[in-house]
């Protein structure tokens, strides 16, 4: 058969490969990937995926993979949606870019208000930005004005859990557990403190065989923390509804709510870093909501336009807002005289929040993200994740057969497989082990057998899934069926 040029099949391939080469040899002279080991790919081809559709996306080869994280956490609704991209191209030909500095535009008024009946209790203003890690940034900063506005200019540390990840800005890496990231860029702004996180699997002793005591535990070692630093220094905790890093620490029952209180009891703001699990990753629309607690602020980013336009930003209850003014008038009663020029007692502040950004809250992204949560109320979104959330849990730990896998965690559509060298005495592998192991072995032998997901080892050992809200049963059999066998072989390496 030949080509409209009148070539055959085999320079048809020819040219392919030519392409390819062309495009890897140029990846390797000029591109720089995030997080990545580039003397890695010093001898092979960078993976190069080119499109997606639903719960899949290929590569410039033409092979298909399951993807089955999300690309990071971030395509909830699912790959190739025209809708949204036809939102985004909408909004750009009518308006592309104007700042939220001094100047509204409809989609973010349009956008925070959609959020604000979304969010749980009095979260009614968005402060909008690019990123996860800048809405964390900016709850910082945030907390550490809004105390001196109130007069406690002592309160600036922060609290969060060990090995949690908060982004990778300077504020927000201060808040990051993860010493071996941190390290290199250190001194770290001052503030930052550690407290444990919520891994049962590697509870102390004294705890490990109770949930409830654990969680009680876990949740006044964070009292004990502000006790140490001393109450009056600090303003916040920030912690995620099911922490990511480390594989995936759902929260303890009750552990939120002891959290909340110890808060409540020092003066301190109870920060919600959704930036993952906001948006139907849990079958809520945030996380916070699923167990049941009121954050002070909600970060969140990713999932907000699934992917197709960068958004990030943070949620924030009306008593922080007092400091800054609000306007926060009853809108039902805008036409009412008695409204005019009258802001409701104490919400009568002149503070300025001195913070932006150029892109936060973009046009584009703000169209996207309604776009985004128009296919969330169509298909029922929350509703598929909390009807196949429990065939997705009983589906993956079908694999505790397997001697290397040790605990099956998570909830929603979240999960991290922890892997262990001895499962009766739950013993881990060494550092060169677990470099051999995830970066040798399992990384690679997943990708090539189809399925992308994570292999991490910034915590113990730990495979990470965290598909489109789309996914069903079948999807959680791709998922189990790739993972039993390379689980299998890389046992039999060791
Ligand atoms: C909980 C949490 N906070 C913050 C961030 C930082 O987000 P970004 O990468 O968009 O800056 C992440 C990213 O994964 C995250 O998981």
């Amino acid at each position: 058969m030949s080509t409209p040029h009148g070539t055959g099949d085999l320079s048809g391939e020819a040219t392919q490969g030519a392409a390819q080469r062309h495009l890897q040899a140029t990846a390797h002279r000029h591109l720089w990937l995030h997080f990545t080991r580039m003397s890695s790919y010093a001898e092979g081809d960078m993976p190069v995926i080119v499109r997606g559709s639903g719960q899949y996306v290929y590569d410039n080869r033409g092979k298909r993979y399951l993807d089955g994280l999300s690309g990071l956490f971030v395509s909830q609704v699912g790959h190739g949606r025209t809708e949204l991209a036809e939102a985004g191209a909408r909004q750009a030909a009518e308006l592309a870019y104007f700042p939220l500095w001094s100047y509204a535009h409809p989609r973010a008024i349009e956008l925070a208000e959609r959020l604000a009946a979304l969010a749980p209790g009095q979260l009614n203003r968005v402060f909008f930005t690019t990123s996860g890690s800048e809405a964390v940034e900016s709850a910082w900063k945030l907390a550490k004005q809004y105390f001196k506005a109130i007069g406690q200019p002592g309160r600036y540390k922060v609290l969060s859990r060990e090995i949690a990840y908060h982004g990778t800005s300077m504020g927000a890496l201060a808040i990051t557990g993860l010493p071996g990231i941190k390290e290199p860029f250190e001194p770290m702004t001052p503030g930052g403190v550690r407290v444990p996180n919520t891994n049962f699997y590697r509870a102390p002793d004294f705890v490990a065989s109770d949930q409830e005591a654990f969680g009680r535990w876990a949740a006044d070692e964070i009292e004990r923390a502000i006790e140490r630093e001393g109450p009056e220094s600090v303003a916040a905790v920030f912690l995620e509804p099911v922490q990511n890093s480390g594989g995936c620490f759902p929260p303890p029952p009750g552990y939120f709510q002891r959290v909340r209180e110890i808060c409540d009891r020092h003066g301190v703001l109870l920060v919600s870093d959704e930036v993952i699990c906001a948006f139907g990753r849990l079958g809520y629309y945030f996380g916070s909501q699923r167990y049941g607690y009121q954050p002070d602020i909600i970060t969140f980013a990713k999932g907000v336009t699934s992917g197709y336009s960068p958004l990030g930003g943070m949620m924030v209850s009306d008593a922080l807002m007092e400091p800054f003014g609000s306007g926060h008038e009853d809108i039902s009663g805008f036409e009412s005289p008695r409204h005019v020029g009258h802001a409701p007692p104490g919400r009568s502040g002149t503070a300025t929040f001195l913070h932006g950004v150029t892109f936060a809250g973009h046009p584009v992204s703000c169209a996207v993200a309604l776009a985004n949560l128009d296919v969330f109320e169509k298909e029922d979104l929350l509703g598929n994740v909390r009807g196949h959330e429990a065939a997705f849990r009983a589906t993956l730990e079908k694999l505790s057969d397997l001697p290397i896998v040790g605990d099956v965690r998570g909830d929603g559509y979240f999960y991290g497989i922890e892997l262990v060298k001895d499962k009766a005495t739950r013993q881990t592998f060494s550092d060169e082990e677990s470099e051999r192991l995830l970066r040798g072995f399992l990384s690679p032998a997943l990708y090539d057998a189809g399925l992308i997901c994570r292999a991490d080892d910034r915590g113990d050992p730990v495979i990470q899934l965290s598909p489109p809200l789309t996914c069903t049963q079948e999807h959680f059999d791709e998922m189990e069926q790739i993972l039993r066998s390379v689980l299998t072989e890389a046992w039999s390496q060791l």
